[in-house]
């Protein structure tokens, strides 16, 4: 299979020194780009900035932004048979960028902020994408439910789901515990390290392939 992974989180610049973020370690991400190439699969991997190092043995396609992550995704999804979204994209962008350094000046200031266009969200409308569509959902309550209506909205055939209030898991965690939830079901999988459930959701990933036809 040809597969696309998005890993890691974006960065959303106010100016040359400063940014928005968030705390996605990228770890899920490269270890799915990692078992994929080792169960024999060509993986694109579309990546925000990370600590890791970049997996061996696939494409590796460096962003900072979620509009370079969509403009990315537009071009490298194409042709592929499951693409897998695992990265934190920005929801928003601060509304402008300042060209030097913001100086400080009152004691209180707002940040206006827009909307960064959702990906995953595309990947059917927008990219007419036909190939097998797995998101993911980092939850703090509600898991399933809120999984199971990412989903939908999202046209999913898979959405990979972690609760990310729970300590020891998830973010920057070597470990993750996470619900596959499917249009039909919802599968639990115990906690497992990041790089079994890399392997594990790809090989969930291969079935839907075969399912699909
Ligand atoms: N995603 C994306 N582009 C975005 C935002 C999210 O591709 N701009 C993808 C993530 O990679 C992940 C899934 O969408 O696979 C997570 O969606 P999320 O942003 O949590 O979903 P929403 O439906 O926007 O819900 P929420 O209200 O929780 O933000």
């Amino acid at each position: 299979m040809k597969i696309l992974v998005t890993a890691g989180s974006t960065r959303e610049p106010l100016d040359p020194v400063r940014y928005l973020t968030n705390r996605s370690s990228g770890k899920m991400g490269y270890a799915l780009a990692n078992a994929g190439a080792q169960l024999g699969h060509h993986v694109t991997l579309v990546s925000g900035p990370t600590n890791l190092d970049i997996p061996i043995n696939v494409d590796y396609v460096p962003v900072q932004t979620a509009q370079e992550m969509f403009e990315a995704v537009s071009v490298h999804i194409a042709g592929t048979d499951a693409a897998i979204f695992s990265a934190a994209v920005a929801d928003y962008r601060p509304a402008s960028f300042a060209e030097n350094k913001i100086k400080k000046s009152e004691d209180r200031v707002t940040l206006e902020l827009i909307r960064n266009a959702d990906i995953l969200g595309s990947a059917r409308a927008e990219f007419s994408y036909e190939g097998v569509l797995v998101g993911f959902a980092a939850e703090t309550e509600n898991l399933e439910e809120n999984a199971r209506g990412k989903l939908q909205r999202k046209d999913c055939d898979l959405v990979v789901a972690n609760d990310v209030s729970r300590a020891g898991i998830g973010f920057d965690s070597d470990h993750n515990e996470v619900l596959l939830v499917y249009p039909d079901r919802t599968d639990a999988l115990p906690v497992e390290t990041k790089d079994h459930l890399a392997h594990l959701i790809v090989q969930a990933v291969q079935e839907l392939r075969i399912r699909k036809g």
